[in-house]
């Protein structure tokens, strides 16, 4: 059973996708540990499922490296290990530190809201709609030193109708974000997919 630590800031419907596919015993995941970079509402999800919880904030730690190493801690106290792990930043809107994206990597994903590697950062949404691109989607990668940088796992794609929000675009990437994200994770606990 592949042991995951999810990383959130926000609502986390990545991670309720997540949790509802490791409510079904023969799903090879499941969830140990949830963190957050603040009081994100999507921790509920979690603490509803007696699953354990921690906001961690950058600010309360010197350094980024300070903070990196706490994080890292707390997860490997709920055995999600580097070796074995598996760390899945799902909507946390935060660059990982160095230190920790070296203990980690490459067993540590995340899930971006565009094609990468067009449109990588915090705006990737407001970016593609910005540029005019007539698709867009999502992408499940392996997080490297770079921003939104690492080796692709997964990608899905769909059009961008006209005068679309930037809100109902998002919404509609967020659908197929969720089961991409969960078949990945299915992928790399049935060793379909390898992480290197
Ligand atoms: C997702 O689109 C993720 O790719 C992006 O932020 C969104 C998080 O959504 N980084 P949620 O909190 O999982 O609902």
């Amino acid at each position: 059973m592949l042991k995951l630590a999810v990383l959130i800031s926000g609502g986390g419907s990545n991670l309720a996708a997540l949790l509802d596919a490791c409510d079904d015993a023969t799903f090879p995941a499941e969830v140990t540990f949830v963190a957050s970079d603040t009081d994100a509402p999507g921790l509920a999800y979690a603490t509803k499922r007696g699953i354990p919880t921690r906001i961690l904030r950058p600010r309360d730690y010197e350094t980024r490296e300070a903070w990196g190493d706490a994080l890292a801690t707390a997860i490997e106290s709920h055995d999600v290990t580097p070796e074995a792990g598996l760390v899945v930043s799902a909507g946390l809107m935060r660059i990982l530190p160095e230190n920790f994206v070296e203990r980690f990597s490459p067993r540590l994903i995340n899930t971006h809201p565009a094609l990468l590697p067009n449109f990588p950062g915090a705006h990737a949404v407001r970016d593609a709609l910005a540029a005019g691109a007539t698709e867009t989607g999502a992408t499940v990668h392996i997080i490297d030193a770079g921003v939104d940088t690492g080796p692709v796992l997964r990608q899905s794609q769909l059009h961008i109708h006209a005068g679309e929000t930037e809100t109902e675009l998002h919404e509609r990437i967020k659908a197929i974000e969720r089961p991409m994200l969960v078949q990945t994770v299915r992928d790399i606990a049935n060793g379909v997919l390898r992480l290197q």
